[in-house]
């Protein structure tokens, strides 16, 4: 089969993680017998810096034809004293919303030749720890009413959190969906005690659960989510929330995993155009150095296969391959421990590709 994949390496790290990716998607294409072709466009600082805005329409176009796309990451120091609008963060938020991401899987797993790395008491994730969190990430506070305005005691600023009945019923629905292939739990966290917008989050979410009877329902506080991610964070399946909540919860549960280097994500739409992306930022420190770790990117490469191309074995090809490399010892700086061999960004490309 023939794919077409936007490539955004973007920014700091980016384009060294982003590059690695494509070697083994390549290598995944010949062994595989698929055609992956690369347009690589520009978003972000980089973008801030050639075309004087952080996601030209060029680059929109670019992905909205295209079956799939590849971000490194974007932002850095440089960009920071930018307003609000016109930062490389927008790029991000931009793409998300242009094309129709609604759905943010972020998966935090706990990879057994990782586990010292986990930053919990061992007894706590004793087995093994795989949760995934569905964010909503086209509404909420993010997307909402803002700005500034005179108040009681001068200016003040304000963001308004605000949910549909239907942002909230397709977001449950891809929660449900993916429990029903995983431990077929679902846990809603919301902060109902208090926003009105949570009330009706919890109450479609209910409604959503009728149609998927096998699955058990939970509901959370967030307050009380967020305590319970460090105090039990087994009792987890698969956790689902809004926008900002999910923003905060997916960096706890990929933090204690130990490895925010290794995580991938995939934004999902109603139709099979994703974009694919590591959790980690773009650490500017390390760029261009051949330090970063490529695996995250080389998952979401993983994911881009699963979720948009349907092509579950090659997939799993990606992610045994991953694992091995990890069993044979190898780190990169980020995930280094004593005994193990260290090595750079190409090579650790190298050594996934040779495990293909
Ligand atoms: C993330 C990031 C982004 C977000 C920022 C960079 C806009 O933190 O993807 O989690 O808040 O969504
Ligand atoms: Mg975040």
């Amino acid at each position: 089969m023939k794919f077409h994949i936007a490539t955004i390496p973007g920014d700091g790290i980016g384009p060294d993680i982003v590059e690695q990716t494509l070697l083994v998607l390549k290598k995944i294409g010949e062994k595989f017998g698929h055609t992956f072709t690369f347009t690589e466009t520009l978003a972000g600082g980089i973008a801030i810096d050639q075309v004087g805005e952080p996601l030209p329409q060029e680059t929109l176009t670019i992905c909205k034809n295209s079956d799939a796309v590849l971000l490194g990451a974007v932002g850095g120091p440089k960009w920071d004293t930018l307003p609000g609008d016109q930062r490389p963060e927008k790029a991000l938020l931009g793409l998300r919303g242009e094309l129709g991401l609604f759905a943010n899987l972020r998966p935090a797993l706990l990879y057994e030749p990782l586990k010292e790395a986990c930053t919990l008491r061992s007894d706590l994730v004793e087995g093994g720890l795989d949760l995934m969190v569905v964010r909503e990430l086209t509404g909420g506070i993010y997307f909402g009413e803002r700005g500034r305005r005179q108040g009681k005691y001068g200016e003040e600023a304000y963001d308004t959190e605000a949910y549909s009945k239907p942002e909230v019923e397709r977001i449950a629905r891809v929660a449900f969906e993916i429990a029903l292939k995983r431990n077929k739990r679902v846990t809603s966290v919301d902060k109902a005690n208090i926003l009105e917008s949570s009330r009706l989050w919890r109450a479609v979410v209910e409604e959503v659960a009728q149609d998927y009877p096998e699955v058990e329902l939970n509901h959370l506080y967030v307050d009380n989510a967020a305590m319970q991610l460090v105090r039990n964070p087994k009792q987890f399946d698969v956790l689902v929330t809004t926008n900002m909540f999910g923003d905060i919860l997916s960096d706890e549960a990929s933090m204690i995993t130990g490895s925010i280097g290794m995580l991938p994500s995939a934004s999902l739409g109603k139709n099979s155009l994703g974009m694919y992306e590591p959790i980690h930022g773009s650490a500017p420190d390390i760029a261009g150095q051949d330090k970063a770790n490529p695996l995250a990117t080389i998952l979401s490469g993983a994911m881009m296969l699963r979720h948009s191309f349907q092509l579950e074995e090659e997939a799993r090809a990606i992610e045994s391959a991953v694992i091995k490399v990890l069993e044979q010892g190898y780190r990169t700086g980020d995930i280094m421990s004593v005994g193990m061999k260290q090595v750079g960004t190409t090579e650790m490309g190298q050594l996934v590709q040779e495990n293909l």
